[in-house]
């Protein structure tokens, strides 16, 4: 035969990656995700994979390389080791994967892998967080009108648009929808949902991207500066790219926050409220006025470990952005941890899981 081996190498590699539909962009070249492009460097027999971006990539969506067709790996998906994780713990190990022309207020893959998305009948209800394999937190206004049959809750997701991330998301029926017996709407009290899987089907499982969080153990006391909030907008939903957003806020000490209260919120009367948590940050477009960020969870670092999250709130009330500072009131979940306990526990779930 005339062909050279390197020829061959491709029309081999072409054929087979073409059946699975890879997008060609350049010679030999084929748009793959990211950690199925065998790339890189072998430094002391550790091998680095190549993360940086070149133009070639830029043709290509942002989760995947532009990479050789012989360096394609077969879409393999495990990670071991991720049940030993402890919860509100996560690792940074998808740094790179950014959108182009990134910016800060986007979560990233696996940042917040106790992250749920949350879906009704109509799609995209709001996020919830992950507390046990089979038990979801939100807020009861975001489900109030839903019935347990209606809803889907999908966990390790990141970009809701696309289906490249390095790990597959996961996706589960809910048996029971349990609002906060006291719950109100108006004015909104309680405001706290536990959704949970059947018994008889599968639980989530617990891999990079799907983690849980902590509850915050009881005097908790939080390190106000370092909090976030992250979850989806429902008005992101249907564009090309329906990433989390992500906002680093700071939660009131008790104190100043029912002194806010007060004044803006709860009147004279319940001057003193524990049901409720106050966060405030700079202003943005992120949780002002009602931009579908329902019971998106707060989270804060957990006492002496920077990098271990509990869930301090749930966000009860759009942030009011009408002063200098933006402030966002959110359930307290120090507030319900004994009712969460025994929710889990008549449905024999291990709760040490949740357990700092
Ligand atoms: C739920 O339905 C009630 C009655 O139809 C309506 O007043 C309320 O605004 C709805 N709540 C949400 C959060 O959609
Ligand atoms: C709901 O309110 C009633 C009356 O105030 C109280 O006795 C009960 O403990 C509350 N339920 C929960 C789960 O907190
Ligand atoms: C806190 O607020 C909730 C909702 O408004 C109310 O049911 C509860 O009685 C209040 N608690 C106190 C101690 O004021
Ligand atoms: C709170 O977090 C900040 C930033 O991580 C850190 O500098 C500070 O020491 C922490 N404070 C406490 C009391 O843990």
């Amino acid at each position: 035969m005339w062909l050279t081996p390197i020829v061959v190498g491709c029309l081999v590699g072409c054929l087979a990656t073409a059946a699975l539909g890879y997008k060609s962009c350049a010679a030999e070249k084929q748009c793959v995700p990211s950690e199925q492009c065998n790339e890189g460097l072998l430094v002391d027999g550790h091998f680095y994979p190549d993360r940086s971006r070149t133009m070639l990539d830029e043709q290509c969506h942002y989760m995947e390389k532009c990479c050789n067709a012989h360096d394609t790996l077969p879409a393999a998906r495990t990670l071991e080791g991720a049940n030993s994780w402890q919860c509100g713990g996560r690792h940074d190990l998808w740094y790179y994967l950014r959108p182009w022309g990134y910016k800060q207020q986007e979560a990233k893959f696996g940042e917040f892998p106790w992250l749920v998305a949350i879906y009704g009948s109509d799609g995209y209800l709001c996020s919830g967080a992950l507390i046990s394999p089979r038990a979801v937190l939100t807020t009861a206004r975001c489900v109030q009108n839903e019935s347990a049959e209606e809803l889907r809750l999908v966990a390790g997701e990141w970009d809701a648009a696309v289906e490249l991330e390095p790990q597959p998301h996961q996706s589960r029926a809910v048996a029971e929808l349990l609002l906060h017996p006291n719950y109100t709407q108006t004015p909104v009290a309680h405001n706290i949902a536990v959704l949970l899987l059947a018994k008889e089907s599968s639980p989530f499982e617990l891999a990079p991207n799907v983690q849980l969080i902590c509850l915050p153990p009881p005097q908790m006391v939080y390190n106000y500066s370092q909090c976030y909030v992250s979850g989806w907008r429902r008005r992101d939903f249907g564009g090309s790219e329906t990433l989390p957003k992500r906002w680093t806020l700071y939660a009131l000490p008790r104190d100043q926050c029912m002194a806010k209260l007060r004044l803006s919120y709860l009147g004279r009367r319940n001057s003193r409220n524990d049901t409720l948590l106050c966060a405030g940050g700079d202003k943005g477009d992120f949780v002002c006025g009602d931009g579908g960020m329902d019971g998106v969870p707060l989270m804060c670092p957990l006492p002496g470990h920077d990098d271990r999250f509990v869930l301090a709130g749930l966000l009860a009330r759009p942030g009011r952005c009408d002063g200098p500072q933006l402030l966002g009131i959110y359930t307290n979940l120090l507030f319900y941890r004994q009712w969460i306990d025994q929710k889990l526990r008549e449905r024999d779930l291990d709760i040490r899981q949740y357990m700092v």
